[in-house]
């Protein structure tokens, strides 16, 4: 099945993307051999309770992924470019929910966009509540400019056990769209490992574009694999010929 026969250019587009959009940029994923998760331990650096009994730990985890982040040759590249030119030319509209806490989509063009798990250029207070942003490395002895308390700016990232971010928004998204897409996620992590099962329940179409077969492949009605530099282009190309008939 061609899932672009079963769409119209009016069918609003939600698009889910994961660490695997950005690793052609050069950013690492989580679960790649060579991924995040093979080098610090989730517990460790990326839970409330790891940043309560060692704050400067989980802190110089986020300062380094900040850097690489803030790396003048970090670039987004031709997926992340293809996804924003989706969003100008679609009449129905596209929504990008990405599990990743990089700039690079905001950097490819995509203004219509959910940063779901948090975002690593902006510091919050875990006291007030304070979003602060373009802060540079954090440490255990900052002061909230906003309340004045020690030690408890942290980086605007959801960590595991803590809720993700606008899911209302999301979950309404996903029942009305027509076309759900999902590239460079590995379907471990809930509930955007979910999205999928959430907009096929609600009529959607559904795509996986990825470097192989995720654990949600089975729920997708169609599967293209390959470097996101390719498979995204290529699919765009396919809905930019849809857009124009
Ligand atoms: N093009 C497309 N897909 C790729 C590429 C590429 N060049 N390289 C890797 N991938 C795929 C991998 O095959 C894998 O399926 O990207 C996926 C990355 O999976 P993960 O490393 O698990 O990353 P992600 O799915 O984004 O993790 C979800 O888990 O640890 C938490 O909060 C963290 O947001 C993250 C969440």
């Amino acid at each position: 099945m061609n899932i672009l026969d079963q769409i119209n250019s009016s069918d609003p587009i939600v698009i889910l993307t994961g660490a695997g959009i950005s690793k052609e940029s050069g950013l690492a994923t989580f679960r790649d051999p060579d991924g995040i998760w093979a080098r610090h331990k989730i517990e460790d650096v990326a839970t409330p309770q790891a940043f309560a009994q060692n704050p400067d730990a989980v802190l110089g985890f986020y300062n380094v992924r900040r850097a690489q982040m803030n790396d003048s040759d970090l670039h987004p590249n031709a997926a992340h470019h293809a996804l924003g030119a989706l969003e100008g030319f679609w009449p129905g509209g596209v929504l990008v929910v990405t599990q990743n806490i990089d700039d690079l989509h905001a950097r490819g063009g995509s203004k219509n966009l959910i940063h779901m798990h948090g975002e690593l250029a902006k510091t919050r207070c875990n006291d007030c509540g304070q979003l602060i942003d373009g802060l540079g490395d954090l440490t255990s002895d900052m002061t909230c400019p906003n309340c004045q308390a020690t030690g408890t700016l942290r980086p605007h990232v959801v960590w595991f056990g803590e809720m993700p971010l606008q899911m209302d928004t999301i979950l309404s998204a996903l029942a009305d769209c027509g076309l759900f897409m999902s590239i460079g996620t590995s379907g471990n992590v809930y509930p955007a490992a979910g999205f999928v099962q959430e907009a096929r329940a609600h009529g959607a179409m559904t795509v996986e574009l990825n470097l192989e077969e995720s654990l949600g492949a089975n729920s997708f009605h169609e599967g293209r694999y390959g470097p996101a530099t390719e498979i995204v282009t290529g699919f765009v190309e396919e809905l930019k010929v849809l857009a124009t008939e």
